[in-house]
């Protein structure tokens, strides 16, 4: 397992780590591979390895201009699939209220222990949910915001998803997809786009720590990564677009 890549890190039986509801989200069919979806890879590493996750979304920073972007002192943010939290964080002090929702058990044990650790003086709330069917009423805040999460397929949001995300905003509020995976998809319902330039990199803590990473998030990457001996890695050299964008929508009043 040690330095395996996340396509073939694990297997079908360890599918049983997820509850019913995980399940029946995604795996409706009852059945699936993770050597062959890497979608459910990412779900199963959510579940089985937290930390391990946690490791690499703490070197993949979002870029200061999408944090400037993002509204200050309003009322209630709410932030859906906040993972092991590295949006929750930067939203704490924003809002009088954050509440992050996060299926996944293990992810939320970490956010938890974050924002203990981050002192957030109760303002922030973790609670477990889908995209699909929010733990919150019409109407309960100013920005509803989700990233690197959301995508068309129903199982990580798709339509549905965007419809409860609209639900939960109040009138004149905003919602906001950063680091969106499908543009046109989100142009087609109405979203707007920004963009932040510069350059941007990974920034792991250690060079052996950024050939570990490599070789288990992006192996065909993970050669170059190690000639050139650093501990910082342009997106570029991964292959990925960087955290630098978003899609928002602000509703109307
Ligand atoms: C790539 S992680 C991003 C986490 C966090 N937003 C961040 O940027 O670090 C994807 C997150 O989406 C969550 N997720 C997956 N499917 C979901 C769903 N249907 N509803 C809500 N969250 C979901 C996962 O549990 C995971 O925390």
């Amino acid at each position: 397992m040690a330095g395996r890549d996340l396509s073939r890190r694990y297997t079908a039986a360890d599918l049983r780590v997820f509850t019913r509801d995980e399940a029946s989200r995604f795996v409706p069919d009852g059945d699936g591979d993770p050597q062959t979806d890497i979608d459910l890879a990412w779900e199963l590493l959510y579940r089985l390895e937290p930390e391990l996750y946690d490791r690499l979304a703490s070197a993949e920073r979002l870029h200061p201009g999408v944090l400037g972007w993002l509204p200050r002192a309003v009322d209630r943010i709410v932030e859906v699939g906040a993972g092991a939290g590295r949006l929750t964080l930067e939203l704490i002090g924003r809002g009088r209220e954050v509440v992050a929702v996060e299926p996944a058990r293990p992810l939320r044990r970490i956010l938890r222990r974050k924002l203990a650790e981050a002192d957030h003086g109760g303002r922030a709330r973790v609670t477990h949910g889908f995209f699909d069917e929010l733990p919150l009423g019409d109407d309960v805040a100013d920005l509803v915001v989700a990233c690197s999460v959301l995508t068309p397929a129903a199982g990580h949001g798709g339509e549905a998803g965007l419809a409860e995300m609209e639900r939960v905003c109040r009138p004149g509020g905003c919602v906001a997809i950063i680091w969106p995976n499908n543009l046109d998809w989100l142009a087609a319902l109405g979203y707007r786009y920004a963009c932040f330039p510069g350059p941007m990199a990974v920034e792991f803590p250690s060079y052996e720590e950024a050939v570990e990473l490599a070789g288990i998030f992006y192996p065909d990457a993970a050669e170059e990564v190690r000639r050139r001996g650093q501990a910082r890695v342009p997106f570029e050299v991964l292959g990925i677009n960087p955290p630098r964008d978003l899609a928002f929508k602000v509703l109307a009043p």
